[in-house]
């Protein structure tokens, strides 16, 4: 990552060329990130023809940069794309409360995915799990057949593991666990699902039924802390406020899904921003939440000596490499922002940020409420809606 400070005093007061120019004085925008960014990142049809079917034009979104985070001891600046606003401005502030304790600190998994490999109709499927362990070593090998690149890359197939889920109807599911690198590795699971599946029957026998990955990768978590002290929330009353809030969300999955949607507010602001597959990674994010019985936080607060301490935990794939991520020049300069190309790093980064809006919601939630600062930014997109009306009049 980048060693400059991601603490830019003044950055939301300038002007979109004015902030631009700042970041190229930083300089973490190669030059033609900055040309593309500069004419407004604009990415030509054309291009994103390619990416879709049926394609008529493009939808843009706003590009902004969260400030003020410190994740692992190094500055970054946060690439978020959202429409939503008080977002960006909502981690940006939570994250110059964090830095003054020392910012985020935090590690993912090695980045391993899920493939599944169903058959049904499985004879004597309760001896499944001995027979599959009794050809563990050669299912693997079959495994990194499949995808020799990724092996020669360092990864590939780790492990697997047999499931029983139903007995009586032969209905088994096998795990296969494999180290995609720094891809999402969608592609590269279903390839090693697809070529086990034949060897798994030869061992257990049955029909083979669905060959694809899973969005629950429980071997690619992620986790972040955080603190904040009293004295920078103006007081102990306000930890036991972000406390209690964080509780209310434990005991209640009425409040657990928006508590969360706040924690998600970030995390996919940021993989929109860089080309991730932020489908999965909510489907991902919400089945955890889900996994224990009862829907829970992702995100908790909890009291310390002197304020609030917050965790995160999550399954979170992202890839640095494959999809969007070096097809589109947009994406490109976000991660120019961002400054790395790990997957891991990144991962670490989203999760930060994560935490970072659901600290902020809880504070303004469990102070003054969120409507005031919100009924202020939307102030601002009721101008910039009025400002559109207006054009489309003088149209007429
Ligand atoms: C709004 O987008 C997100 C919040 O509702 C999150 C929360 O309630 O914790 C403010």
């Amino acid at each position: 990552m980048t060693s400059f400070t991601s603490r830019i005093s003044g950055f939301h007061r300038l002007d979109v060329a004015g902030r631009l120019a700042r970041l190229v004085e930083t300089g973490v925008l190669s030059e033609d990130a900055s040309g593309h960014l500069t004419a407004g990142g604009v990415v030509p049809v054309s291009a994103v023809d390619k990416m879709s079917e049926n394609v008529i034009a493009t939808q843009a979104l706003p590009l902004s940069v969260a400030l003020n985070f410190r994740v692992n001891q190094e500055d970054v600046l946060v690439p978020m794309a959202v429409e939503e606003p008080s977002i960006v401005a909502a981690a940006s502030n939570a994250a110059r409360l964090v830095r003054i304790a020392g910012g985020f600190t935090g590690e993912a998994d090695r980045p391993v995915m899920t493939a599944q490999v169903q058959l049904d109709d499985v004879p004597d499927a309760a001896s499944a799990p001995a027979k599959v362990e009794a050809r563990k070593d050669r299912l693997i090998a079959a495994a990194n057949d499949a995808i020799p690149r990724m092996v020669q890359r360092g990864g590939g197939c780790v492990d697997l593991d047999v499931r029983v889920l139903d007995e009586a109807a032969g209905v088994v599911v096998l795990h296969f666990y494999v180290d995609v690198g720094d891809a999402m590795g969608a592609n590269l699971v279903d390839t090693v699902a697809e070529a086990v599946a034949p060897k798994v029957q030869e061992a257990i026998g049955g029909e083979i039924g669905l060959r694809i990955l899973s969005n629950l990768p429980l071997r690619r978590m992620v986790r972040v802390s955080a603190r904040v002290s009293a004295e920078a929330l103006g007081g102990d009353e306000m930890a036991e406020r972000i406390v209690r809030a964080s509780r209310f969300a434990e005991l209640d999955p009425f409040r657990a899904v928006t508590h969360n949607k706040g924690v998600m507010n970030a995390v996919d602001a940021v993989a929109v921003a860089l080309g991730q597959d932020w489908r999965s990674i909510e489907a991902g994010a919400h089945a955890y939440a889900a996994l224990q019985g009862g829907y829970k936080p992702i995100a908790v607060w909890r009291r310390t000596d002197d304020g609030v301490e917050g965790t995160i935990e999550m399954p979170l794939a992202v890839a640095t490499v494959g999809g969007s991520t070096r097809a589109h020049r947009g994406v490109e300069a976000a991660f120019e922002i961002l400054g790395t190309r790990d997957a891991q790093k990144l991962a670490v980064v989203m999760a930060a940020a994560g935490l970072a809006c659901n600290f902020a919601a809880l504070k303004a939630l469990a102070g003054e409420g969120i409507q005031k600062g919100h009924m202020r930014l939307h102030h601002r997109k009721a101008e910039a809606e009025q400002a559109r009306r207006r054009e489309l009049e003088e149209r007429r």
